[in-house]
């Protein structure tokens, strides 16, 4: 059963106090640095229009961001979209972004008379292991949002962040955790206030702020394209054999986790996150059509990382995303000793394999 919100909020977006577009001449103009994040509960299978099978948390990143420039002029009848990435044409983003646009068009219905000219840029390669759809996506729907308020001023500071996380969600699920600092939930939770399956809430009030200072260093073992694409990998959960078990070991794992945050438990904490990690490639590994994402090296990382924790107890873990590379995480009061660890004892022996330092954000910043 759907929660009860489902309806109302879309109902609720779509008449947002948006009247009709009156012509106007010049260009109004959004920027804004929007950050990738990091889900520790893992959102994995969903449904139309883009609602989870089950509620996810995310860490919200720092130094993984895009920043998307949005310029739109007044054209009754002609509208268009232009997008560059790097300040280069890139034809295969525009098309997607195309179809992508579609699913919000009724949320925005200003743009059929707008044309707009996209700009985007990362701070971090293509397919590095961090999720480029989350910034890109939320970038974007902060823009629109801003260019929304720009012609009606409809939107104070809580309904703009809550449309831009449901316009995000609309264009890739996880991104609609981006829009908030912090530690992020979407998706209905019974027990967890102003939960919903349409956008993201901050979560930074049921933790111990101790988890705000995390660190998330990336180790790159592979930065080829990824094997399995998003869309992809969620309808391999649809007619999965352990689907209901993993929805519910996920709403479990949440609230499980949100307990662990709350009270410090740290030791708990590393054992939710791990689990999950494993579990979303248990879920590949074991779909109709298997996949299997990790590398050598990415088992033999987890390995010693798991084996350091035992003999050192440095409190340390990682999380992996749909693919081979590898989130180690930690409180930023054992960076020095876990950045020896990584050092000399993770990538030592590993080939080519890149790092990128990243730690819990503070999140989206308006630029324009
Ligand atoms: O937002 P999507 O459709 O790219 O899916 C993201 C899926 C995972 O990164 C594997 C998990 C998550 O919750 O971010």
């Amino acid at each position: 059963m759907q929660p009860q919100n489902f309806d109302v909020n879309s109902v609720i977006f779509k008449n947002f106090n948006q009247p009709k577009l009156q012509p106007f001449d010049g260009t109004l103009a959004s920027s804004w640095q929007s950050p990738s994040n990091i889900a520790l509960i893992k959102y994995w299978g969903k449904k139309e229009p883009q609602i989870p099978m089950n509620p996810s948390l995310s860490f919200t990143l720092k130094n993984a961001f895009t920043e998307t420039t949005v310029e739109a002029f007044y054209s009754k009848n002609n509208p268009s979209i232009n997008y560059r990435f790097h300040n280069q044409p890139a034809p295969s983003f525009q098309e997607k972004l195309e179809k992508l646009l579609v699913r919000i068009k009724d949320y925005i219905p200003f743009i059929q008379h707008l044309k707009l000219e996209i700009n985007s840029q990362n701070t971090f390669p293509h397919s590095a292991g961090i999720a480029s759809s989350a910034s890109s996506m939320s970038a974007l729907a902060l823009c629109l949002c801003d260019i929304e308020n720009q012609l009606f001023s409809n939107l104070n500071k809580n309904d703009f962040f809550q449309k831009a996380s449901f316009l995000s969600r609309l264009l890739s699920g996880s991104a609609s955790r981006s829009v908030y600092e912090g530690v992020n939930i979407w998706g209905y939770q019974p027990y967890i206030s102003g939960s919903s399956d349409e956008f993201s809430i901050n979560a930074n009030h049921l933790i111990d702020p101790y988890f705000i200072d995390y660190q998330d260093s990336i180790l790159i073992i592979d930065d080829s394209e990824k094997k399995v694409s998003s869309t992809l990998g969620h309808s391999l959960m649809n007619n999965h054999i352990f689907a209901e078990k993993r929805f519910e070991q996920a709403r479990v794992n949440l609230l499980d986790l949100l307990d662990a945050m709350k009270n410090k438990n740290e030791d708990e904490f590393i054992r939710i996150v791990e689990n999950e990690a494993l579990s979303l490639h248990a879920m590949m590994m074991t779909s109709p059509k298997p996949f299997m994402l990790m590398k050598p090296d990415t088992i033999k990382i987890i390995e010693k990382i798991v084996e350091i924790r035992e003999q050192k107890g440095l409190k340390f873990c990682f999380t992996l995303d749909a693919g081979p590379n590898i989130h180690v995480l930690y409180h930023k009061n054992i960076k020095k000793e876990v950045d020896d660890v990584i050092n000399k004892e993770l990538i030592v022996n590993c080939e080519r394999i890149k790092r990128l330092d990243d730690f819990v954000g503070c999140g989206p910043t308006k630029i324009i």
